[in-house]
């Protein structure tokens, strides 16, 4: 079964995603998390954002796989755990640009759907539901206001003691949604078929909760 979400950074896809998995024993796979070691390798390699060619051989050469402790995925690249890695400022910055090159996409696109291959998923990201699974079983659009998904990322940041302020936070929300809804191939938009869920004012468990039982009217 492949239950598919899209939603915007911040929106609260991957805390409702990954506790879904593990109540319900499904793979969870964050395909913003194969994005991010592109975008990684791309920093280590000292590559500059314009140098397109070279992100792209690089996204042809690396190896992506996602693993679980049974409480978080832990991501590899090249077999070297990169978890914490992926998730710096200096990654975030550069993240949304990378994705929008159109052939990183087309690899990643290939990557995510071998990923969840023969499983039962929980796949979330920005162009799942319209792009990489048209035909999962269950779609969904998580959105939330801009003030409150900055707001979580900044808690979460504060939690991994990364280094930020709001207003920084903000305006990478701000940028992101921009660069994300508005990429050439793969933009983030509502799918026809999506049930949309709005949670600025809903609480994890009542997000979980919604989408626990739709899953189970499928199942
Ligand atoms: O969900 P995230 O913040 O980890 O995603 C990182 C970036 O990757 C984000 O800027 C959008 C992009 N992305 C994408 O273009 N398509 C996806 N399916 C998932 C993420």
């Amino acid at each position: 079964m492949i239950v598919a979400i899209d939603g915007p950074a911040g929106s609260g896809k991957g805390t409702v995603t990954k506790r879904i998995a593990k109540e319900l024993g499904f793979i969870n796979l964050d395909t913003g998390a194969t994005y991010r070691c592109v975008a990684l390798q791309a920093l280590r390699s000292k590559l500059s954002i314009k140098d397109e060619e070279e992100i792209i051989k690089l996204a042809n050469n690396i190896e992506i796989t996602i693993d679980s402790n049974g409480n978080e995925d832990i991501i590899f690249l090249n077999g070297e755990d990169v978890s914490k890695d992926i998730r710096t400022k200096e990654v975030t910055n550069i993240v949304s640009q990378v994705s929008s090159i159109i052939p990183v996409r087309e690899i990643m696109v290939d990557v995510q759907r071998n990923l969840a291959k023969g499983r039962n998923v929980i796949v979330e990201g920005r162009d799942i539901t319209t792009v990489v699974f048209p035909n999962a079983d269950l779609k969904i659009y998580l959105d939330a206001s801009e003030e409150i998904r900055a707001k979580r990322r900044y808690s979460e940041n504060l939690e991994k003691g990364i280094n930020t302020t709001y207003e920084e936070v903000l305006e990478n929300v701000k940028m992101r949604d921009y660069n994300d809804m508005h990429k050439k191939f793969g933009a983030l938009k509502k799918a026809k078929d999506a049930i949309v869920i709005d949670s600025t004012n809903l609480k994890i468990d009542e997000v979980v909760d919604k989408i626990k039982d739709e899953i189970k009217k499928k199942i």
